[in-house]
């Protein structure tokens, strides 16, 4: 890796096209993201075949997107030097969790340039990428910290040591938080994505109308939503006349005083000195909230990074792309797409 330690990072693993230039790691140049979130919005959900099809038409214009707010055109070099040399040190792209067909426009994309530019492709592991995050918007985070990663396919609770070096100390054993949180928006009638339908009725409901039950997992750091979500259904179908807003505000509360109280349990645990929500569940603002209130109390610090932050983006992949080309090197070409890849301790 030369001087700048500059890496683009191309996410496609979901409904976000995403391209990014990050040097060393903790320094975004430039991060843009293209949502589909529209063309998904009737369905109530992502269609896989649309997805991937979007995200052909898409990468391309949003990979020079990103190059231009570098400063480098669409061959990497620079705008004022067009003669000079490619100014990108390595290409990173999500390999996994996610959609197959998405997953392999990101990658083909990424191989392509990487040849093209001769410089290592990486492939990262999109999990992983959600770690760093908040170290993308707070450069000055003091480790090790825990990590709750929060999104609509997952919810871990991770020690991240230092980069590149983490341990899964717990996961969901059944939906994970933003599954809960849309699939209970479904029920309630309420559009998609659901989790900030959710948030926004919550506001307006009584957080103790109902009490519902917060699920005790055999490893302590675990977490089960599945229960929750069926306690609600149960309860709307047998109390028809209950306002929405309650249902919303008193699920949200449950949700939300688990995922707090089992992110403290596992500060205490690895003696971390800060916590960081990570993922899209991290935009809800009793979880943003609670989390911060919780852990100033201990006086641990907290990191909540900002929405771009907590959603898919392409930043957070070229960070995880630069860490790892420095502990382990480049990716292999031949090295495929994992759509059911899973986050592993590093050691
Ligand atoms: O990380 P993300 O953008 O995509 C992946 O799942 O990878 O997360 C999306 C999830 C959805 O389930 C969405 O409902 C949830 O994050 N979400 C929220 C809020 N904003 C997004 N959940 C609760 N409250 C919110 N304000
Ligand atoms: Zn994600």
């Amino acid at each position: 890796m030369t001087g700048t330690g500059r890496v683009l990072g191309i996410e496609t693993s979901c409904d976000e096209t995403a391209a990014a230039v990050v040097e060393h790691g903790r320094r975004v140049v430039t991060s843009v993201v293209s949502s589909q979130v529209d063309l998904h919005a009737r369905y109530g959900g992502v269609v896989p075949e649309l997805a991937g099809r979007a995200h052909v038409e898409l990468a391309l214009p949003v990979v020079a997107d990103a190059l231009a707010g570098a400063g480098l055109d669409r061959r990497g070099r620079s705008l004022e030097d067009p003669g000079g040399p490619v100014e990108i040190d390595a290409v990173a792209a999500t390999v996994g969790p996610g959609l197959i067909g998405a997953l392999l426009v990101g990658v083909s994309t990424a191989k392509a340039l990487s040849l093209a530019w001769g410089v290592p492709f990486v492939g990262v592991n999109h999990l992983e990428g959600h770690l760093y995050a908040a170290m993308l918007d707070s450069p000055d985070i003091e480790l090790p910290v825990v990590v709750l990663l929060v999104s609509g396919g997952h919810t871990l609770l991770v020690a991240l040591e230092s980069p590149g070096s983490y341990e899964v100390l717990g996961a969901t054993l059944d939906d994970a938080a933003g599954e809960a949180f849309d699939k209970v928006a479904r029920y309630l009638g309420l559009g998609y994505p659901g989790g900030p339908e959710i948030d926004r009725l919550a506001v307006s409901g009584d957080p103790e109308a109902i009490r519902f039950p917060r699920a005790a997992t055999a490893g302590p750091l675990d977490f089960s939503f599945s229960g929750l979500k069926t306690a609600v259904v149960s309860y709307v179908r047998s109390h028809p006349e209950v306002a929405n807003a309650d249902v919303a505000a008193c699920f949200q509360e449950a949700a939300v005083e688990v995922l707090v109280a089992k992110s403290l349990a596992a500060a205490d645990q690895i003696g971390a000195r800060g916590a960081c929500l990570a993922g899209g569940v991290a935009a809800n603002s009793l979880l943003r909230a609670r989390f911060s209130e919780a852990f100033s109390e201990r006086g641990l610090a907290s990191y909540l990074p900002s929405r771009a932050m907590c959603t898919d983006n392409a930043a957070m992949i070229a960070a995880a792309g630069y860490f790892q080309l420095e502990r382990s090197g480049p990716t292999p070409l031949d090295a495929g797409a994992v759509p059911d890849l899973q986050l592993r301790s590093s050691r």
